[in-house]
């Protein structure tokens, strides 16, 4: 008997509120993994009068009882990993981070910012984290992976001639070489930081599912950020959809049991890109000041806007999902109506599909009657009606079951149905 894995993956422009959920999801399985994405990803999750801020270690880390593996599929910056390890105890036993991960190093993130700074208005408006050079030397087979971290002196040696190769590339972009003995020194330093931590976690989840644990995989970023599925250029660098869980654990499609997609009750995005659905007037304010709509990791102010079904309709599709998770509903209390688009318009065609250059499309909204407050709720029936009939609306645009609905940031007000 093999466990199936359930799995949690943002459906927007990333930030729908994927740690809160998978930290009430936590409470119910045994291991939580994530399998993509960097310390780009910041997941605040409230417990109690507690807020805890995670960038790469996964939200199950909270819910002392569960195990957290880091896959092979995300890159792994060892400085912020151990920075954000500082906030909790005991880690050994509970946290498993794969050997053929990827290692992010400053470096990447100078390459991230000269990068941006070259493009100049064409700025992806990354994080500067460093994500797409890390990823790029990856798939340039020039990596170096978290297995590595356990021979310092050798990766010091790799890593020298990385940059002995790199150099003329380099030096146009001011990136400058590591002197060698403080690399291995930092070296060494991770080693004994996280050496105890990398193991084999292809096998782990192999052996978790044959001993029928309860598996959850955490998703980072979101359905439109993805690097084929999302709005090329302005995306991540990694596999944000479910079909990323696979390559970046090592599991198969077979091993994936439900699909819960995140999405907020109205749309963000970070960063640049279209975004058609985006209001730049009061509403576009009132929704960043009542949904705190500013980033968790640059803290950079949040593009908003309304609920965009046709952008739905396509994440559910590429992701196979089974229930949608409708977050931040509170946030729309007090407006005398609320938005959806429902279609595009494009070249003076309605379309109803997620078109090659997202640019062109301008939102056909539908209106639906607001609601005073949803606030705090926890039971269905007790939202008003407006807010009911609206959630309905959304179901039977996506055609997908709404099966949790929150109310606050707090783990308790969630509603399932
Ligand atoms: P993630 O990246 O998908 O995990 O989402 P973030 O943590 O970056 O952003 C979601 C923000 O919304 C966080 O500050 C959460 O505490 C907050 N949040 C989550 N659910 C709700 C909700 O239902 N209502 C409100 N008002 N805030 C929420
Ligand atoms: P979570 O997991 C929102 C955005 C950046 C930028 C683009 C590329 O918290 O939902 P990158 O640094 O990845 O090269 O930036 O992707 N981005 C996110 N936006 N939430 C995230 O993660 C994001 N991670 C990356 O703002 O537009
Ligand atoms: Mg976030």
């Amino acid at each position: 008997m093999s466990s199936k894995a359930d799995l949690i993956v943002g459906l927007q422009w990333g930030d729908e509120g994927k740690g809160k959920i998978v930290d009430h999801m936590a409470q119910t399985h045994d291991y939580v993994c994530r399998f993509a994405g960097g310390h780009n990803a910041g997941h605040t999750i409230v417990i109690g009068d507690k807020k805890y801020a995670l960038h790469l270690i996964p939200s199950g880390v909270l819910n002392p009882s569960a195990k957290n593996i880091v896959g092979n599929g995300v890159v792994l910056s060892p400085v912020d990993f151990i920075e954000e390890m500082e906030q909790f105890d005991n880690l050994e036993g509970r946290l498993f981070l794969s050997d053929k991960a990827h290692v992010l190093l400053p470096y990447h993130a100078q390459i991230d910012q000269a990068r941006e700074r070259m493009k100049g208005d064409k700025a992806i408006g990354t994080t500067g984290k460093g994500i797409g050079p890390a990823y790029g030397d990856k798939i340039a087979r020039i990596g170096h992976r978290l297995g590595e971290l356990l021979n310092p002196e050798k990766l010091t040696a790799k890593i020298v001639a990385y940059f002995a190769m790199n150099k003329p590339l380099f030096d146009a972009m001011g990136v400058e070489a590591p002197n060698e003995a403080e690399l291995l020194v930092e070296l060494q330093g991770y080693k004994d930081a996280l050496g105890s931590f990398i193991t084999d976690t292809t096998q782990m989840m192999w052996e978790i599912m044959d001993a029928d644990k309860k598996i959850l995989l955490e998703g980072a970023q979101g359905t439109m950020l993805d690097i084929d599925h999302g709005t090329y250029p302005y995306v991540t660098s990694s596999t944000t959809v479910s079909a990323g869980a696979c390559s970046g654990l090592g599991i198969n499609p077979k091993d994936i049991g439900k699909v819960t997609g995140i999405a907020k009750a109205y749309c963000t995005r970070v960063g640049n890109g279209p975004f058609p659905s985006e209001e730049f007037g009061d509403e576009g304010d009132t929704l960043r000041k009542n949904g705190h709509e500013f980033g968790t990791t640059t803290g950079r102010p949040r593009r908003c806007g309304w609920f965009d079904a046709v952008a739905m309709r396509h994440a559910v599709r590429v992701n196979g999902v089974d229930q949608v998770a409708l977050m931040k509903l509170d946030v729309l209390d007090g407006f005398d109506e609320v938005k959806v688009c429902v279609a595009y318009e494009v070249d003076g065609k309605e379309i109803n599909y997620v078109p090659y250059d997202l640019e062109d499309a301008t939102p056909i909204y539908k209106s639906f009657p607001g609601w005073d407050k949803t606030e705090g709720v926890r039971a269905f029936d007790d939202l008003p009606d407006t807010a009911k009939s609206y959630i309905e609306a959304l179901e039977a645009m996506i055609g997908t079951k709404i099966g949790i609905i929150s109310t606050s940031p707090e783990r308790e007000d969630t509603i399932i149905r």
